[in-house]
């Protein structure tokens, strides 16, 4: 088909772009995410900063994407803020060493804050489409993340137009955008299949600048297999689900589930998969690994709603080999209906993500290492966790060889606090905290969640501080943590 729009190299269309300008660029994970011209942009700053000029630029996603967005622009430091999410090693350690600014967002409320202008004035929109047509309608790959509403707000927009995407996409998105406050209404969506908007998203096409040709696949990596922890973890959630589906707390016909993004996220789904007492379900989450796409073959997962596919490159392989299979088992929204609390409340939806530590007091860190360091952000486990039917967090008891226990007094950093989670699952147990008062939480999760090297010092923590509703000690609360700081090892705390 002969463009209707003008033809730009990665570089042309990187030469647009001006020191300061803020892009919304597509991608929620590596599915999706623009990677030409991110990686032209990059080379452009370093020629910048060579010749002794300042070039940075705002950079805004769906969630975090590939190396070729965050890693080039991270090493080339044409970061000037980042938002909302990322995983990026290069630019975690920007981010880390202050060079970078981050901020860390609930990944539903990203769309509106952009339409609000909070964000400033986005310049230009760089989406990765396998189509686009001379009325203006693009049709995304395979993420959908915000790229709606960047291409929406942004003076301009350009097209990463991929042949390693086929157009045969057309018809898995469902493009939605609710209207701003004080107009908006209920979003009509009313169980997890519900298609309620439109399969391209559809512009002024005098606003897009150009296309880009290329031909790339996701950058998505490999999973782990399961592993002896993950997999505890993973049977210990299916029989837990299990158990409250026998005692009439799930409906029978069960609940649509989310699932967070890594390794436990796969053992979970595949415990659960194998699980004979839990029924053919649905899935409404922000992303469908591997795992997923082996539940929907095995006829476990009928349907699943999603933001973002990231699967491995086998998988992408049986994905676009059967797309007509999929495309009626599943759906691609835009990451503020994905994600949405509204939505997540009215399903009834059931929660699971993975947390960095627990305390004994059911408030969850998902981000920070130690307090300081970012690992990834928040991304879509807030808007899960605030509004599920039940709210699950997992981790291994354990990590770093058994230096460090993710059972802590106190978390260093909280993200989601004991009034939002309900359940905290690890390879050694289960603590259900619904109904339970703080001191009551506190034995439970000391003595069902954490390793057995860590449970003595967790309960003498309580046995110190008996005292108040909620039996706290500013003395010890952080003892664990700076054992580790002094040693390198948790083992052995002792409470004062
Ligand atoms: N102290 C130090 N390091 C820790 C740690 C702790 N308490 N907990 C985890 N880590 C490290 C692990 O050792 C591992 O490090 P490595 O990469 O050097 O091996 C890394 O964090 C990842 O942990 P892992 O156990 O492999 O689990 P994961 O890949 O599932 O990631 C989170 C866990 C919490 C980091 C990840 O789920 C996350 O970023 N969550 C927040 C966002 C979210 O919930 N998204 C889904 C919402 S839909």
């Amino acid at each position: 088909m002969k463009s209707p729009f003008p033809i730009l190299t990665a570089d042309e269309a990187a030469a647009m772009v001006s020191n300061g300008d803020i892009i919304g660029f597509s991608g929620f994970t590596p599915a999706g995410a623009a990677k030409a011209v991110p990686k032209a942009i990059a080379a452009r700053a370093k020629a910048e900063h060579a010749a002794g000029r300042p070039f940075k630029i705002g950079v805004i996603t769906g969630a975090s994407t590939g190396p070729s967005l965050d890693g080039e622009l991270a090493k080339a430091d044409a970061v000037l803020f980042r938002t909302p999410y990322q995983s990026n090693p290069d630019l975690r350690k920007k981010i880390n060493a202050g060079e970078v600014q981050f901020f860390d967002m609930h990944l539903s409320q990203l769309p509106q804050t952009v339409r609000y202008g909070f964000l400033g004035k986005v310049k230009f929109a760089i989406v990765e489409a396998c189509e686009v047509f001379p009325n203006g309608e693009i049709v995304l790959t395979t993420s959908v993340g915000a790229s709606n509403t960047f291409c929406n707000v942004a003076d301009k927009i350009i097209i990463e137009l991929n042949a390693a995407q086929t157009s045969a996409l057309r018809g898995f998105h469902d493009i939605y955008e609710p209207r701003d406050p004080p107009y908006r209404r209920e979003i009509p969506l009313y169980t997890v299949r519900d298609r309620i908007g439109s399969t391209v998203v559809k512009v002024d096409p005098s606003r897009i600048a150009g296309v880009v040709q290329t031909n790339q696949a996701d950058e998505s990596g490999l999973f782990e297999e399961p592993n002896e922890a993950t997999t505890r973890i993973g049977r210990n959630v299916a029989n837990f689900l299990a158990a409250e589906r026998r005692r009439g707390t799930i409906p029978a016909p069960f609940l649509p589930i989310q699932s967070g993004v890594g390794d436990i996220a796969n053992a979970v789904l595949a415990a659960m998969g194998e699980n004979p007492d839990i029924p053919p379900f649905e899935m409404y989450s922000e992303v469908l690994q591997d795992s997923v796409f082996k539940l929907i073959q095995s006829g476990k997962l009928t349907f699943a709603s999603t933001t973002a596919i990231t699967v491995s490159p086998a998988m992408a392989k049986e994905f676009y080999s059967n797309l007509d299979f999929y495309r009626s088992r599943i759906v691609l929204r835009p990451q503020e209906i994905s994600n949405n609390p509204e939505i997540v409340r009215r399903l009834g939806i059931i929660s699971i993500n993975a947390g960095i530590e627990a305390d004994i007091f059911g408030n969850i860190n998902s981000t920070h290492v130690l307090g300081t360091s970012m690992m990834n952000g928040i991304g879509g486990s807030g808007d899960f966790t605030r509004n599920a039917f039940i709210s699950i967090f997992v981790c291994p008891a354990l990590q770093k060889g058994g230096k460090i226990s993710t059972i802590v007094p106190l978390v260093s950093h909280t993200d989601h606090s004991e009034h939002s989670v309900q359940v905290i699952i690890t390879d050694q147990g289960i603590a259900d905290l619904r109904g339970k008062s703080p001191n009551e939480r506190a034995r439970l999760i000391a003595d069902n969640c954490a390793h057995p090297d860590f449970r003595e010092p967790l309960r003498q923590y309580l046995e110190l501080n008996h005292s108040g509703q909620t039996p706290q000690s500013l003395r010890n609360a952080f003892a664990f943590h700076r054992q580790f700081m002094e040693t390198g090892d948790m083992r052995g705390v002792k409470m004062t």
